[in-house]
């Protein structure tokens, strides 16, 4: 660096710090990965602020890169640490997790406190349920980087065109910035630091249908039958809070849910499963033994007088067990023994911000939930430490300790955990809704970006409650809604207590017929979705993913958030879009439902030239044999070529990871008149053959279906005439 550059930059970072700020100077910068450079600032302490967002401990893999450009710079404010990073030239910014607003996040600042919001309501959508202090910038060229602050004090994450600001209440953090050469593989870089999915049951990828609450046995069997009734696809039926005994959790209702087991097991025997909401909360009740063995085993948050902290959720007073200390979260898993041994077979954790009622303090200090000073004990890694720092951990350390739980109760089958609340990094222990939205067509157009937003921030199992919670549900508003919604990664119509009736019949014939016909179209796509879910599971990579994923060097795509693709090869394209920007090249549409043409509500799906999509046939849930036949779309390129992957395995289980799965990759070629289609590449060690005996090819082209049938081992000719 010369004089002139030299006093450029000192100049340049003089103007980035505000007045009454100390700049902090660099301590050590490292390479711990592929263009992955960790940041350490002079004076940091990891006994001040712990990492709960990386997977595991970054190690040092050499020198940084001499063409490193992205240099974060460290100050403190008033006490506080924050970091920024300048930007050059025309950057588009994405990320941060759960937001409202704009795909596209210049100009928009979030506050990082979890925060249970009604319709989204709280600062003007600006503070929700979970952390996640990323952001991905995308270069005019399609290169990429993304920025992840290592903290989770409470914080404020400002994204404006020329600066990534972010100014947490509390200490020193590390940053973490990747730079590659597409926002994939940025991602891709994430997922390295911060893990990536486990693969879910195949169940879970089904739809699921709930309401706060179906609130006894009868009810909820008398939905699960209507579904199989009227041949409405569905896998799962969700039990919220009034399954308990007066919002105790763990227990259930001595009248309404008074056979537990009888249930799950005549939902299984009709094909579904079954979800059941756990909140963190526990009654203040020394006859309730959940709290009994709580407070002799001294799990709960305690106060600085060393007296149990009090807050109000459902049951009334309740105490909050201490996640933060190993013990506390051993002991909560344990409790998912006898519970899950019921035949629950999934769980929902919910208002672990942890949202609380707190009438005795200040709202100014506690903000939604328990007082910033409140002490969490630690233990393990994590030390000792105020609620100002653990409140945006809350969510992501309970549903570790859950996770954990429901594993050891069931080694052999792969957890299935939704949670409210979380943080970076979180996606490793649980999937994710978007909280509580509201009937109305601003947040059924807000629910793409949110969800592919979250996708962006590494957490590719998520969705909204489709039809929206709070508020009645009209029939217009929830055909558009499933219409599209039955594309997302994870799909679940919900409802708020006291309003209407929101299952797929609760509208009449026509919309009941378009809910039908939405339903079977996510089904039959089952295999395409499952083999996504495999890839995400190793990769990172958002399952939902932005339009401008398939050309990042075509700027007027970076803010389309109608429209969205599933995996690489399928574009969805909502009916209530507007002049979405598309990306060019070959994309034929795609139908697989006899009546969806003529079905105003229906999205529209297109299929990328050069892919082979893989489908099954419409099943009713995800455990009935999908491949008799398999079918494969195939849409050509310009060099008159495809290809396209298709994952299997048990759908529930740990073989895979023993090599029971098979990745199958389909080929596709024309010469001249014909098309050969066939198996190109077999990996793993199952049976393919065995459970694909017969293949249907619709051959898409140039707006004509062509077809042909024959074997995995045999291939398939598809002749253009
Ligand atoms: C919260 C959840 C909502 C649930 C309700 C009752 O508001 O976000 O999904 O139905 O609590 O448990």
């Amino acid at each position: 660096m010369n004089f002139k550059t030299t006093l450029i930059s000192v100049l340049f970072i003089t103007l980035s710090i505000p007045i009454n700020a100390q700049e902090v100077p660099l301590q050590k910068t490292s390479l711990v990965g592929n263009r992955i450079v960790e940041f350490i600032p002079k004076g940091f302490d990891k006994s001040k602020t712990p990492s709960l967002i990386l997977a595991s401990e970054p190690k040092s893999k050499g020198k940084v890169p001499l063409d490193w450009t992205l240099i974060p710079e460290f100050r403190f404010q008033n006490n506080k640490a924050g970091a920024v990073l300048n930007l050059q030239g025309n950057i588009s910014l994405y990320g941060g997790g759960e937001v409202t607003g704009p795909l596209l996040r210049n100009g928009q600042s979030i506050k990082l406190w979890n925060t249970d919001t009604g319709a989204y309501s709280v600062e003007g959508g600006k503070r929700l349920y979970q952390t996640h202090p990323w952001v991905m910038g995308v270069r005019p060229d399609g290169s990429a980087f993304g920025i992840i602050f290592d903290s989770t004090w409470k914080a404020e994450l400002i994204t404006n065109s020329d600066q990534i600001i972010y100014n947490s209440e509390g200490a020193l953090f590390r940053v973490y910035l990747i730079d590659r050469e597409s926002p994939q593989e940025v991602i891709k870089g994430l997922s390295e630091l911060t893990g990536t999915i486990k693969l879910p049951p195949r169940w879970a990828l089904g739809y699921h249908q709930c309401r706060f609450s179906y609130d006894s046995e009868k009810r909820v069997m008398e939905i699960a039958d209507t579904f199989r009734e009227k041949k409405i696809p569905c896998d799962v039926i969700w039990m919220d809070i009034d399954y308990m005994q007066g919002y105790r959790v763990f227990t259930f209702d001595s009248i309404r849910f008074s056979n537990p087991k009888r249930l799950n097991d005549n939902l299984h025997k009709k094909g579904f499963r079954a979800v059941y909401m756990i909140d963190p909360g526990v009654k203040v009740d020394k006859d309730y033994d959940v709290y009994q063995s709580g407070s002799q085993n001294g799990v709960w948050v305690m106060k600085n007088n060393g007296e149990e902290y009090h807050g109000k959720v459902w049951p009334g007073d309740c105490v909050f067990p201490d996640f933060t200390d190993p013990k506390t979260r051993n002991w909560w898993g344990g409790l998912y023994k006898d519970f899950l041994n019921t035949g629950i077979d999934g769980v929902w954790n919910d208002m672990n911000e942890p949202a609380v009622n707190d009438n005795d303090f200040p709202e100014d200090k506690r903000l939604g939930t328990m007082p910033y000073d409140t002490p969490h004990k630690g233990g393990g890694n994590l030390p000792q430490g105020p609620h100002l720092l653990y409140h945006n951990a809350y969510g992501r350390l309970m549903v570790e300790a859950s996770y954990n739980g429901i594993l050891k109760t069931n080694p052999d089958k792969r957890p299935f955990l939704l949670t409210r609340s979380n943080l970076l990094g979180g996606q490793r222990y649980a999937a994710t809704w978007t909280g509580d939205n509201y009937a109305g067509w601003d947040h059924l157009k807000l629910s793409v970006p949110m969800s592919l937003t979250l996708g962006l921030s590494g957490q590719p199992f998520n969705g909204p409650d489709i039809g929206g919670f709070l508020g009645n549900t009209d029939g217009d508003l929830w055909a558009n809604w499933l219409s599209f919604g039955a594309f997302m990664p994870f799909a679940r119509g919900h409802a708020c207590a006291g309003t209407n009736d929101k299952e797929p019949w609760a509208y009449g014939a026509a919309i009941e017929k378009t809910s039908r016909i939405a339903l079977e179209r996510r089904y039959r796509l089952l295999p395409y979705l499952y083999t996504l879910f495999y890839e995400s599971s190793k990769t990172g990579l958002p399952v939902m993913a932005p339009v401008f994923f398939a050309d990042s060097k075509n700027s007027s795509l970076r803010d389309e958030e109608q429209a969205f693709l599933l995996g690489e090869n399928l574009l969805v394209v909502p009916s209530f879009a507007k002049k979405p920007k598309l990306p060019s090249g070959i994309w034929e549409e795609l139908n697989l439902i006899e009546g969806e043409q003529n079905d105003k509500y229906q999205a529209k799906l297109k299929i990328k030239g050069g892919s082979i999509i893989p489908a099954g046939k419409v099943i009713q849930n995800a455990g009935e044999n999908s491949f008799d036949p398999l079918s494969l779309y195939v849409c050509l390129n310009e060099k008159n070529t495809a290809k396209g992957e298709l994952y299997l395995d048990a759908g529930d289980g740990f073989g895979f990871e023993k090599g029971d799965y098979a990745l199958v990759t389909f080929a596709a070629e024309r010469k001249n008149d014909t098309v050969l289609v066939k198996v190109a590449k077999t990996e793993g060690k199952r049976n393919s053959s065995a459970e694909i005996q017969k293949i249907n090819v619709n051959l898409l082209l140039n707006g004509k279906i062509y077809i042909g049938s024959g074997t995995l081992k045999k291939g398939i000719t598809v002749t253009l005439k």
